[in-house]
């Protein structure tokens, strides 16, 4: 078992920590004071009281895992761990100066990780001190249920390193696919123009919210619509994911509509606030 540090326990982090921890690992989680990691470990507990009620945990083991959480304010509470899994806003200057953070205390063999969705890791490998064991593990959301973790391997990223996090993620059940360092990877280039446009047809009135919605999940079998999807993920980082992807390829289809910048810029960050293009403040959409 390894010892696991996840950093940000926001709607990522707290399910990269939750299936560490149900997985055996002892992990601490870093959040930025003490509200914000109070929200993560409520969201932490809340999935696994749901796995129990569920059927899929007992009380116990869900008290065994939670003995194996510790939760933090401290970058140098990360200091003992064997990986580190960077998960906070999706900004590449913060998590630059994260890195720089994490560079003054990681142990030397640590396995540092990014879950980015579109940063190029390129550009913050520098900053942790030791490119070679810098990867991308991108976990899909919601983490303990989702399959997939997307493996990025970064110019300077190690054959070894890449096989480390690979045994690593398959041992929390997980499957993976690996990608090259360019912006987005896989998932997100597919993912975040249909989102986008999605978007677009909301903005030209082409159709409701709810029809798209409804279009998409039952003509096509998605689980869910795209506007429920972009509520989902969260609107402020899809907008950070199409603004990464616009400034690096330029390409018009990956231009964050403007729709989306209005609705992050009013405060409708998607169900982790409550509001988005849909109303969770009820408690249901
Ligand atoms: N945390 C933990 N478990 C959750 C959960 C959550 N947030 N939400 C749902 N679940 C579990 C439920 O407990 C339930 O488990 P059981 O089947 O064992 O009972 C199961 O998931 C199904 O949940 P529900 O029956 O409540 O609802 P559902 O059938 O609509 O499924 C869903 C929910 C799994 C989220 C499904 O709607 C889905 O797959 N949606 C699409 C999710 C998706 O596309 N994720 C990728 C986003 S993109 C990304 O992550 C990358 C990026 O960089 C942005
Ligand atoms: P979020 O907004 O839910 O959480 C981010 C958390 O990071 C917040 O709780 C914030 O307080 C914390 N944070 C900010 N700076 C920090 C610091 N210096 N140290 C510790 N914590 C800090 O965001 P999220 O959806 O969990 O996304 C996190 C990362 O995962 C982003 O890079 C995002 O692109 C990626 N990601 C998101 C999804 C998704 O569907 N939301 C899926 C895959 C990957």
């Amino acid at each position: 078992m390894k010892k696991v540090g996840v950093v940000g326990c926001g709607l990522m982090g707290a399910g990269i920590a939750e299936v560490c921890i149900k997985s055996g690992h002892s992990t601490v989680v870093r959040e930025v004071d003490a509200a914000a990691l109070e929200r993560g470990l409520a969201r932490l507990d809340a999935s696994m009281n749901r796995a129990v009620s569920k059927g899929k945990l007992t009380e116990a083991e869900r008290d065994a895992a939670r003995a194996r959480l510790e939760g933090t304010t401290e970058v140098s509470a990360l200091a003992d761990c064997d990986v580190i899994i960077e998960a906070i806003v999706e900004n590449r200057e913060a998590k630059a100066s994260l890195w720089k953070e994490i560079a003054r205390v990681a142990k030397p063999g640590a396995l540092l990780a990014t879950n980015t969705s579109s940063i190029p890791l390129s550009s913050l490998a520098p900053h942790t001190g030791n490119p070679a064991r810098f990867i991308g593990l991108h976990f899909m959301n919601p983490v303990p249920v989702m399959k997939l973790v997307e493996i990025v391997q970064g110019i300077e990223s190690s054959e070894e390193a890449i096989a480390e996090g690979k045994a690593f993620v398959e041992g929390l059940g997980k499957t993976t696919i690996l990608a090259k360092d360019t912006p987005g990877f896989v998932i997100n280039v597919l993912l975040v123009p249909y989102l986008c446009d999605a978007v677009r047809l909301l903005e030209a009135g082409v159709a409701s919210k709810e029809d798209i919605d409804k279009g998409m999940q039952l003509g096509c079998g998605m689980p869910m619509g795209p506007i429920t999807l972009l509520d989902f993920v969260g609107l402020d980082t899809t907008l950070a994911i199409a603004d990464v992807l616009y400034g690096e390829f330029g390409d018009p289809k990956y231009a964050a509509p403007p729709l989306l910048r209005r609705m992050v810029e009013s405060g409708f960050m998607g169900k982790k606030c409550g509001r988005g293009f849909y109303d969770y403040r009820g408690g249901q959409k």
